[in-house]
């Protein structure tokens, strides 16, 4: 059998696979199996074309089946195909590394690798209680996020997460933990284009929690520079500044997530490079591979790392790592995506795309139930007013009709989200924006 032959796939072959974030039973019950993908396109298990206005899950900035890619992980898996990573290397881990530093802010030229976002949130929390501790300021413990944050799903990403769904079934968590008001506000900031005016003030309730807490017990701060997956929220103008200012008088570490802005999302490598604002850590990975396989990092900056680099040489400096910590064949997709952004100009694309996207995106202003749109380099948000009762109804049935006429879009809440490899021409945002118009109009 294979997945392009839906005709053999009968449904008791579907249950044995627990889908994540997914409504199994539905899905289940109609299935949407995509089976191929090239350039800006998936074609399903029926042969149907869909144009992937959401790059797989904001991860495919290159566009689906780059023959670099394919070409250097299947060369890599037949050379060497799994190299441990504790105490012993392998030459592409060391490139990578170069590479991604090289593409980074000024400063954050050390990485170490994970499989993953959640891996990496994980990963940068750890390293920011262990810096403190090796500095012996051992009692900053306290980690700070922020409401209506995503930070992937392991017990640290949900702690200092702000989604309640994600939190709500699972106990306790990590103690210590504070969270920054979001920044989320239609009443003030409704239709704005790029970065919204209104909310920079809200940076100061950092000041009250170290009122609070004093800062000799904060470790670190985290938020996403952009917040995808809570429904594509944009920070205020000046915020991410002020965040910055604050968490360095302090001496709180500032993480940016940026697993989702990460390469070249925003029209700069990194979102911290186009706000102009460098946090001490990034954690990202999806664009990293081009999504191909997984492969996560942080990205610190030089003090952090040279902290840890004292005591005894033979010692062990962070007592974590992953087995699959710079898997040889993620190392060569990731030098393979790398290389691709590079030549194609991918990492500053969003820029020039940017102002016919934005246009792209308001021209849905008007139409039935849309209560907010929300853009900036190759991202984009549409709010739509909940059914009464019926949360989420309205912005899932949007999605399945875009799927039925052709278009992947994403929803979170009754929120549309658009992230479309940075490959997109004009047609293909015409293409985007085209049916979910009618959609939305109820054509
Ligand atoms: C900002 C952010 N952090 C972390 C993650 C988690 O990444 P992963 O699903 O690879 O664990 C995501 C995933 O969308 C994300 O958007």
């Amino acid at each position: 059998m294979t997945a392009a032959d839906p005709g053999s796939f009968p449904p008791e072959r579907l249950e044995a696979f627990w889908m994540p974030f997914t409504a199994n039973r539905q899905f289940k019950a109609a299935p949407r199996l995509l089976a191929r993908a090239e350039g800006m396109n998936y074609w399903t298990a029926d042969g149907r074309r869909i144009l992937d206005g959401v790059a797989g899950l904001w991860c495919v900035n290159a566009g689906h089946g780059r023959k670099e890619i394919t070409a250097a992980v299947s060369r890599q898996i037949g050379e060497m195909d799994y190299a441990p990573p504790f105490q012993m290397g392998h030459p592409l881990a060391f490139e990578l590394a170069n590479e991604v530093v090289r593409i980074a802010p000024a400063g954050l030229d050390h990485v170490f690798f994970t499989n993953s976002g959640s891996e990496s949130v994980d990963t940068a929390l750890k390293i920011a209680l262990a810096y403190h501790r090796v500095r012996g300021e051992g009692t900053r413990t306290r980690l700070i996020g922020r409401e209506r944050g995503y930070h992937g799903v392991g017990f640290g990403g949900i702690s200092v997460g702000g989604m309640v769904n994600n939190r709500k079934f699972f106990g306790s968590m990590l103690p210590g933990v504070d969270h920054l008001p979001h920044t989320h506000s239609l009443a003030h900031n409704a239709w704005s284009r790029g970065l919204p005016a209104w909310g920079a003030h809200l940076a100061d309730e950092l000041e009250r929690l170290v009122a609070l807490h004093d800062a000799s017990n904060i470790a670190a701060v985290i938020v996403e520079p952009i917040a995808g997956s809570t429904g594509v929220l944009m920070p205020p103008q000046g915020y991410l500044q002020k965040l910055r200012e604050i968490c360095t008088k302090h001496g709180i570490l500032l993480v940016f997530d940026e697993v989702i802005t990460g390469f070249g999302r925003c029209g700069s490598p990194f979102a911290s490079q186009e706000f102009g604002v460098v946090p001490d850590m990034i954690t990202c990975a999806k664009g990293l591979t081009n999504g191909s396989v997984p492969m996560g990092a942080v990205l610190v900056q030089k003090g952090i790392y040279e902290a840890f680099m004292s005591g005894p040489s033979q010692a062990i400096e962070f007592f974590h790592g992953y087995t699959y910590s710079a898997h040889p064949v993620a190392c060569a997709a990731g030098l393979a995506a790398l290389g691709v952004y590079e030549r194609e100009g991918l990492l500053t694309r969003a820029r020039e795309m940017a102002p016919y996207w934005e246009q792209a995106v308001h021209s849905l202003k008007g139409l039935p139930g849309v209560i907010d749109l929300r853009n900036y380099g190759l991202i984009a948000g549409i709010e739509l007013e909940p059914i009464a009762g019926k949360p989420t109804a309205r912005a899932y049935d949007v999605f399945l009709r875009c799927f039925e006429r052709g278009v992947l879009v994403r929803t979170t809440g009754d929120i549309i989200a658009l992230s479309p490899p940075l490959i997109i021409e004009r047609s293909h945002v015409d293409e985007i924006f085209g049916t979910l118009a009618d959609v939305l109009a109820g054509h």
